[in-house]
């Protein structure tokens, strides 16, 4: 049926009445329900900590936060992967500055709890100070603690100890719920402390399970989800809930288990990660999805994409993106990307809208699952190391609009229109009449159209796999839009003035026409806006980036008392424009790399932002404001014809900053494991006979699985002594260890030689088991009679995820079975692990090298006596040998430099180094698999001011020769600005 544009919005305002009697059962005036029409209207002010009650609700169209409707601009970020508690409120104030409202966060189970009852929420796990700072920086959060989490992250956040327990995870087990009733409660009781519901903090939403698609029509999964859900509530979180369903399959809709007798406080989300070369897929006002796809599954909630793909991963080797890395990650999600997928989202309904990743961190010490490497940058908008790219040019854009032009948290669809060439949308607002049209590029080429809209026709063109979006109809304070071919970015007050911002490409011709019934005065603020006033029309012609911000103000005319400033950007010069709420109104700021915080005292206002050039300043206040500060410092400003302040000369760029090269380097081998001699006494018995293992133990041998033993992380080593060798041909080693595992094995101290795990490709990454085994030719001369040692170090990678919920984490870890040929001898195994787990770096930094167990990692060991060495260095050997230096820096007070440090060498040379800053484990270089060459140092655990200690662990194979080659600092990025960075405590020896 074609329906008119009045049936669509009286079907609209159907569905919002069902909607109001569907919710009368809800419990709780905390998260009311809708219960009426709610009509376009200024969104809620930024959150914050005010102790005042809230509601959170919503219907079809978006939430409602106190009555009001809220978009929902959020962007992920994991605090467990930027190990340094400064450095999230450099990267939230970022997100803020760019346009989002939200963070969602992960909270992962396996690195809180490094042991069964044993829960840490201090230090560089400390979630309460995260949800306070994010509060503090004005961001709502929504919470995603699992249990089950996936990640690319080691076991999908289980605990390393849950592979050791019995019963089936992700199902209702009466075992696994235990545990899982034991972790939410841990972070329930934090959560509970920062409800945005009770004035405490900002936690708005809060997700159970992740993904979850086993089970869907079992009982076991309804009784699972309805476990979390009654028990989360049980803990006292009263804000909606939602599942992330795996794609738009309409799992896990409301009513589709038992919550207990609630209804209205259950949100229908779903997840999407595209590929970036198909067309954006419709799924909601556009969509087909019928009765179970998208947002028509669930018809009374607002369109919701919990995750919604920014980017994507990369395995060792670099499978996905050839080599390349993140950066191309980057490229192919690059800005089009963002501003094609995610205005065809805003099309289909979506209202909240989560990007993965935001900003992607790293995956440090053990972190990291199977199928990633070290970093997790994941071609996000912000890199790793936390430096903003051109990706955020639609972010900034999109999402500042959607919290500054209220029309687009209620859009209806409206009747098809067309543009040659374009794939088009057309929504509309049911209350204000605005008008909405994306206009979609999906070919190569750029195209050129005509949209009729505002009662004209309209040139539009849009480059090749690209979009854009026009409106018609706004109301601009007291005045109304007839249509603009740019994007509005914002419209806001300031001063006594009103502000509109439209932003497009350079080079783009604007064109804002405004309804003026009497002809306004006109001033231009920039030679190249041209306007007509013509039959009560005003016509502004802005040919946008030819010259920065251009601008024109109107004033007077129909009894207007507000002038209204047009303010026209480019991809560029929109970044570097921060629209800022204070409690006496909101502020414009121009000018600076990053605009981080705003406070009004008096008649000053006090910036705190970043610099890279040198720059202008502008400021656009509310009334009263006659002095600025920047950092700190008073700013000489003096007032413009378009009501700001100026600042007489550009504030000052970022000094150059300068690292030292790094030398003095000292060396010492280790493994003494792999020598007859070794006293293992202390070792644990491997002589287990059974396992909770998913990998079945071997008919007459022992559970030599690590975990079993409590050795869940990094690398673990055997012994097994028996007697009698004559006649021994071999030794095979079955193992399982993930992507790139490694094993060596010695006899008596003599190398057998190594393994390791082939490069992941897209088979096996599908596949995702690694297990093989090790033949490894007996020398001759060993073949003897008498005792005899066989030590097998494994570096085993990571567990596997459970993302199909059949218990994969609890695929063994280590050696998983050991026979001979020529002779089959009763051998006695003992086997360590990491010793008891760093009690500030947390379970997940060391494994068990010799060197880790005796502490050469940790800044203050004694090394005085190692050997000097110079790299390059290139030895042949089969074992692990460590590599220390100190180094210091000294970057001015006041500048924030992100350091890398990147390491190189013969690509054909078979090392891996694990890398130790201060004792802190950052990652894992691997010189001949790669792609990763530089790892970030956060600021914190690398000390800018002062002495640094750097450590190297390298397993060395004996195929090639080794290395070390080139070992330098890099930097990745510097600004004058940035937080204050409280050092993270690394303890020493
Ligand atoms: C999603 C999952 C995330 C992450 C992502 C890929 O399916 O929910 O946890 O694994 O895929 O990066």
């Amino acid at each position: 049926m074609a329906l008119s544009r009045r049936t669509f919005s009286a079907l609209a305002g159907t569905a919002a009445l069902g909607l109001a009697l569907g919710g009368s059962g809800g419990t709780g005036a905390l998260s009311a329900y809708a219960a009426r029409e709610v009509p376009t209207g200024p969104p809620p002010p930024a959150p914050s900590v005010d102790g005042r009650r809230h509601t959170v609700g919503f219907d079809h169209y978006s939430l409602l936060v106190d009555g009001r409707r809220l978009v929902l601009w959020s962007g992920e970020m994991h605090p467990f992967r930027l190990p340094s508690p400064s450095l999230w409120r450099d990267v939230l104030q970022k997100m803020r500055a760019h346009g989002h409202n939200a963070v969602s966060i992960y909270v992962s189970w396996n690195y809180h709890s490094p042991a069964p009852g044993r829960y840490d929420f201090t230090g560089v796990r400390d979630l309460d100070l995260f949800l306070r700072t994010a509060a503090e920086t004005g961001l709502y959060v929504v919470l995603r603690p699992g249990p089950y989490i996936n990640a690319e992250i080691d076991g999908g956040g289980f605990p390393g100890w849950l592979t050791t327990t019995e019963g089936r995870a992700r199902t209702a087990d009466p075992t696994y719920l235990k545990h899982v009733d034991e972790w939410l409660t841990h972070v329930d009781s934090i959560a509970a402390r920062h409800l945005f519901t009770r004035g405490r903090g900002t936690v708005l939403l809060y997700q159970i399970e992740n993904e979850y698609d086993s089970y869907v029509h079992d009982a076991t999964g309804r009784a699972y989800m309805s476990h979390l859900y009654k028990k989360v509530r049980a803990d006292g979180i009263d804000v909606p809930l939602f599942h992330n369903d795996k794609s738009r399959n309409g799992y896990w809709t409301p009513g589709t288990f038992d919550t207990g007798g609630e209804k209205g406080r259950w949100l229908y989300g779903f997840d999407g990660y595209p590929s970036p070369s198909k067309t954006p897929p419709d799924w909601g006002r556009f969509g087909t999805g019928g009765a179970t796809g998208g947002t028509t599954a669930s018809p009374r909630t607002p369109g919701f994409v919990p995750e919604f793909g920014a980017g994507w991963f990369d395995p060792w080797g670099g499978y996905w993106f050839k080599g390349e890395g993140y950066e191309g990650s980057r490229r192919t999600r690059d800005a089009a990307y963002e501003r094609r997928f995610y205005l065809t989202n805003l099309a289909n309904g979506i209202t909240l809208h989560n990007t993965y990743m935001a900003f992607g961190g790293t995956s440090w010490g053990w972190l990291p699952a199977p199928v990633v490497y070290t970093s997790y940058d994941y071609g996000a908008a912000f890199t790793e190391g936390r430096q903003p790219t051109d990706k955020l040019v639609p972010m900034h854009q999109i999402g500042h609009m959607l919290q500054r032009v209220p029309d687009f948290a209620k859009l209806d669809r409206a009747p098809d229109v067309e543009a040659a060439g374009l794939t088009t949308y057309h929504l509309k607002n049911p209350d204000t009449d605005a008008h909405v049209y994306v206009l979609r590029n999906d070919g190569d080429k750029e195209v050129s159209s005509t949209l009729r809209a505002g009662g004209e026709d309209l040139p539009v063109t849009v480059p090749g796999r690209d979009a854009r979006l026009l409106v018609a109809g706004l109301s601009l304070g007291q005045r109304r839009l007839r249509y603009a071919t740019a994007q509005p970015m914002l419209f806001q007050a300031a001063g006594r003035q009103d502000v509109a911002v439209f932003c497009g490409r350079r080079g783009d011709m604007a064109r804002v026409v405004v309804e003026c019934a009497e002809e306004p005065l006109v001033s231009r603020l920039s030679q190249q806006a041209a306007y007509v006033y013509d039959r009560g029309l005003l016509r502004v012609t802005v040919p946008l980036g030819a010259g920065g911000l251009i601008g024109a103000r109107v004033e007077g005319g129909d009894g207007v008392d507000r002038p209204l400033l047009l303010l026209f950007a480019d991809e560029t010069t929109s970044l570097r424009l921060w629209p800022y709420d204070t409690p006496s109104g909101p502020l414009l700021v121009y000018g600076p790399k990053l605009l981080r915080t705003a406070v009004l005292s008096g008649s000053t206002v006090h910036l705190t932002g970043d610099t890279v050039e040198a720059t202008d300043l502008e400021v656009w206040g509310p009334r009263g404001i006659d002095t600025v500060t920047w950092n700190g410092r008073a700013v000489r400003t003096s007032a413009t014809g378009s009501g700001s302040l100026r600042a007489v000369a550009p504030l000052a760029g970022v000094p150059k900053v300068e690292l030292p090269a790094l030398g003095g380097w000292r060396m010492r081998t280790e493994n003494p494991e792999a020598g007859p001699d070794f006293d293992d006494t202390a070792w644990q018995v491997a002589d287990k006979a059974a396992s909770h293992s998913t990998t079945a133990v071997p008919a007459g041998q022992p559970v030599l699985f690590a975990d079993d033993y409590g050795f869940h992380y990094g690398d673990v080593w055997y012994r097994g002594t028996f007697t009698d060798a004559t006649g021994i041909e071999s030794v095979s080693l079955a193992h399982s260890t993930g992507t790139q595992g490694l094993l060596m094995a010695w006899l008596d101290g003599e190398p057998l030689g190594s393994h390791r795990m082939p490069v992941p490709d897209g088979d096996t990454i599908r596949r995702g088991t690694w297990t093989d085994t090790a033949v490894l030719p007996v020398p001759r001369r060993l073949r003897t009679g008498g005792r005899h040692v066989l030590s097998v170090l494994v570096r085993r990678m990571a567990h596997d995820q459970d993302g199909k919920a059949q218990d994969t984490h609890k695929a063994a870890r280590g050696l998983t079975a050991v026979t001979f040929t020529g002779g089959s001898p009763r051998v006695r195994w003992r086997v360590q692990g990491g010793t008891a787990p760093d009690p500030v770096r947390g379970p997940l930094n060391n494994g068990g090298l010799y060197g880790e167990r005796e502490g050469w990692h940790l800044p203050g060991f004694p090394d005085g006596d190692w050997e000097p060495v110079a790299f390059p260095r290139a030895a042949r050997r089969q074992g692990v040998t460590w590599y220390r230096t100190t180094f210091e820096l000294a970057v001015a007070p006041g500048v924030d430099a992100s350091v890398g440090l990147t390491l190189d060498d013969d690509p054909n040379r078979a090392w891996r180094a694990q890398i130790f800053l201060n004792g802190w484990n950052m990652g894992q270089y691997i010189n001949d698999v790669g792609p990763q060459h530089t790892f970030v140092l956060p600021n914190g655990i690398l000390r800018t001011r002062g002495t640094n200690t750097l450590a190297l662990a390298v397993l060395s194979e004996r195929t090639t020769l080794s290395g070390p080659g080139q070992v330098r600092l890099t930097l990745l990025g510097s600004a004058a600005g940035g937080v204050p960075v409280t050092p993270v405590p690394s303890p020493g020896r």
